[in-house]
């Protein structure tokens, strides 16, 4: 009996394992290269997932995306200037409504 429950909590963990894997995979590559991408990633994932942005998909146009870049900045996301704006035009067009 102990064995067949050893199997299914490690069956459990395994997929979950694997379907979070995955899922982390799928959001960044529906995203096309660029700097805006370098940045997101390195930027904007230290203290959410990257979905906690791409969830946000065709929600808000430039001005609102600049102003939650701005926001993240003062929260502490290692952004200069001229990376909000590059970051903006990025979310702008691909993320943008
Ligand atoms: C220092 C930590 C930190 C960094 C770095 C950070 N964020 Fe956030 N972010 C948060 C917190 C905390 C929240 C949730 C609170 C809130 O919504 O204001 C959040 C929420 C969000 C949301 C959801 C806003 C909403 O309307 O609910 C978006 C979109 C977002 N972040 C984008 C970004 C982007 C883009 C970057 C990179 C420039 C970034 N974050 C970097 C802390 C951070």
């Amino acid at each position: 009996m102990r064995w067949v429950i050893a199997c299914v909590v490690g069956f459990v963990v395994m997929v979950s394992l694997s379907a979070s894997g995955a899922r982390a995979v799928a959001a960044q590559d529906d995203l096309p290269e660029g700097e805006g991408k370098k940045i997101l990633l390195s930027s904007c994932t230290a203290c959410h997932e990257l979905t906690e942005v791409t969830k946000f998909r065709g929600y808000y146009n430039r001005d609102q995306w600049h102003d939650i870049v701005m926001t993240m900045k003062e929260y502490g996301a290692p952004i200069d200037d001229r990376q909000v704006d590059v970051l903006t035009d990025y979310l702008t067009k691909h993320l943008g409504r």
